[in-house]
């Protein structure tokens, strides 16, 4: 019977046959220890020279990452518990490798890595990071889909910028000049809610980033929500019941892969709500009475960005930033027109994972904002249509998936939060 390594434990002194790849063996007189990996887990088959002559011969030809069937009966480790073996009878070879593996237990330096990224996600840390990538993106659909939120898929080539134009990529788009590559799907989201209510999307999105950092790709994967009839402050509710959603999920399922990152989970399980509130006004000056030197009129720097979400110990919306430092769309705050009704949440020892904001419905406002950001209120028509029929208050928020899959596997760089990352520097393979 064929089965996998997830689910041996149904199988106990039966025998099963395994479909995988060898990533480890050792040969002990006439016992031989091979490590298989199937996607699903690991596990040690035992082949033993005296009872199966012919499958130990076999055995001691595979190379690393032959991909191999192994039947033999399943075992309950003799000591560990909820561990299984299997007693091999039988191996037959896929592909036994010719080469000698490149990536080994040495050291690699992360360009040697990410030139071998289609090997490299083998390992057992890259895979638990994919794993957990998946959950948290299931976890949002079902948050989602659970909270009356329709999924819309907005496109890829633009005519225009959403996110300023100094990130832009353009291609020629046959008759019809330049498009460019979207920086987030906000816009037509914004015109669904007028058709579907509350929307979300999920989708690759590119900014043409000059700068190399630890927390920015070329391309990346962005979950976009916007809610009609919805203000700034319903839209953090949402935001943080995602986010709390998200890491329930993630903690329920992954403690093994957390523990294979060596992730600190304590910090992970204080996502709870209710989340930490401030001003940028307030940030900024608490950051000045820290020693730095941060401004009233202008966005954090990165290293401030750490050392504020530091100060406090779940994450942290940091809300009313200067208008000056955010995109056109954001709705003014009432009280103070220098300032936007708009959020980042914030994550201890990270910096931003989620950007959102009330958007302005009024239209003559609207094309105020468009003319003092340089844009062209032609490419921005059939979005301004959007404030000429019905328009509501409205808002939304973007989650930078890479961001918070970095953050919740305690990575170091954003290029391993992406199967294939495509930054300033690299596009292959
Ligand atoms: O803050 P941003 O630029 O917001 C928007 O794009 C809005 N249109 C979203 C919305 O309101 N619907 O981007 C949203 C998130 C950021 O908080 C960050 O997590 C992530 O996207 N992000 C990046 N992640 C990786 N690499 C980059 N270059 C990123 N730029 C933004
Ligand atoms: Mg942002």
């Amino acid at each position: 019977m064929n089965t996998t390594i997830s689910l041996l434990s149904n199988s106990v002194d039966q025998s099963v046959t395994l479909n995988g790849w060898m990533f480890n063996s050792r040969f002990s007189g006439k016992i031989g220890f091979l490590e298989l990996r199937d996607g699903t887990g690991t596990t040690q088959c035992i082949v033993n020279e005296k009872t199966t002559p012919a499958a130990f011969e076999i055995a001691k030809t595979l190379a690393c990452e032959a991909s191999v069937a192994i039947t033999g009966f399943v075992r309950k480790h003799p000591k560990r518990d909820g561990v299984y073996e299997i007693d091999v009878q039988e191996i037959s070879i896929y592909q036994n490798p010719t080469e000698e593996y490149p990536i080994g237990k040495k050291d690699h330096g992360p360009d040697f890595l990410l030139d071998h990224r289609h090997l490299w996600i083998r390992s057992s840390k890259q895979a638990a990071i994919l794993r957990i990538r998946h959950t948290i993106m299931y976890a949002m659909f079902e948050y989602l889909a659970d909270n009356g939120f329709t999924r819309l898929d907005a496109p890829i080539f633009t005519p225009s910028a959403c996110e300023g134009t100094t990130t832009l990529f353009s291609v020629d788009y046959f008759d019809l000049g330049k498009a460019y590559l979207t920086q987030s799907g906000q816009l037509y989201l914004e015109a669904a809610i007028s058709s579907l209510g509350r929307v979300y999307d999920f989708g690759p999105v590119f900014r043409a980033e000059k700068s190399k950092t630890r927390r920015h790709l070329i391309e990346f994967w962005m979950m976009d929500a916007e809610m009609p009839f919805c203000d700034q402050k319903q839209n953090m509710q949402i935001q943080e019941g995602l986010f709390v959603h998200v890491m329930e999920k993630v903690l329920a399922k992954h403690r093994a892969d957390l523990a294979i990152l060596e992730r600190d989970v304590t910090e992970l399980e204080r996502v709870k709500a209710p989340f930490h509130h401030i001003t940028h006004k307030d940030a900024v000056q608490k950051l000045i009475d820290a020693g730095f030197e941060a401004k009233f009129d202008d966005d954090f720097g990165a290293d401030e960005e750490v050392a504020l979400a530091n100060m406090f110990d779940r994450p942290l919306f940091v809300e009313n930033y200067p208008a000056g430092v955010k995109a056109f769309y954001m709705k003014r705050d009432p009280n103070d027109d220098t300032r936007v009704l708009c959020a980042d949440v914030i994550v201890p020892g990270y910096g931003e994972v989620i950007g959102g904001s009330q958007r302005e419905d009024d239209y003559d406002t609207l094309v105020k904002r468009i003319l003092e950001h340089g844009l062209l209120k032609e490419d921005f028509s059939w979005y301004l249509d959007l404030r000429k029929f019905g328009s509501v208050p409205h808002s939304g928020f973007g989650v930078g998936l890479e961001r918070l899959v970095t953050w919740i596997c305690g990575l170091k760089h954003v290029r391993e939060s992406i199967p294939f990352p495509r930054l300033i520097n690299r596009k292959a393979p």
